[in-house]
């Protein structure tokens, strides 16, 4: 069973670390790796924009650069900063491709508003035919 409360409370709290004084929208993430470690993240913005990251490419990045490359969930919470999310915040193209890399289309996309409302989709549903690398990359680190 996924741990579904904690990851969304996970996601709310890494949301009250969102620096973002550009567009005010404070984003947070909590991705479960395979060993059941909860890696969490915030957008973190940018005068110039371009260097800016989001919450879920932020907890991925965490992840991934301590090793750990295998996924069971992500839930993600974000809406207008110093208040509760008005809405579900599905993450960006740009994040959805960024998980596809270390992901499979089935992996649990948790949508939170609060600890009580969740939605849950896949990746697969919000990335169809992703891109991936070729074959023969894959192979080579096997
Ligand atoms: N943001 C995220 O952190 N994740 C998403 O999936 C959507 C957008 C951030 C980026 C930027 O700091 C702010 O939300 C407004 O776009």
């Amino acid at each position: 069973m996924l741990p579904v409360a904690a990851l969304a409370q996970a996601a709310l709290e890494a949301r009250r670390n969102a620096y973002c004084p550009y567009s005010h929208f404070a984003v947070g993430a909590a991705l479960l790796s395979a060993e059941g470690e909860i890696f969490t993240g915030c957008n973190v913005e940018n005068a110039t924009q371009g260097p800016g990251c989001c919450a879920e490419r932020t907890a991925l990045c965490k992840a991934v650069s301590e090793g750990v490359r295998r996924f069971t969930a992500i839930a993600v919470a974000g809406g207008p900063e110093g208040e509760p999310p008005v809405d579900f915040c599905p993450p960006c193209g740009v994040c959805r491709q960024a998980l596809a890399e270390f992901c499979g289309g089935e992996l649990p996309v948790i949508l939170v508003k609060d600890a009580q409302q969740v939605r849950t989709v896949t990746l697969g549903e919000l990335l169809p035919l992703a891109f991936q690398r070729a074959a023969d990359c894959a192979k080579k680190e096997e």
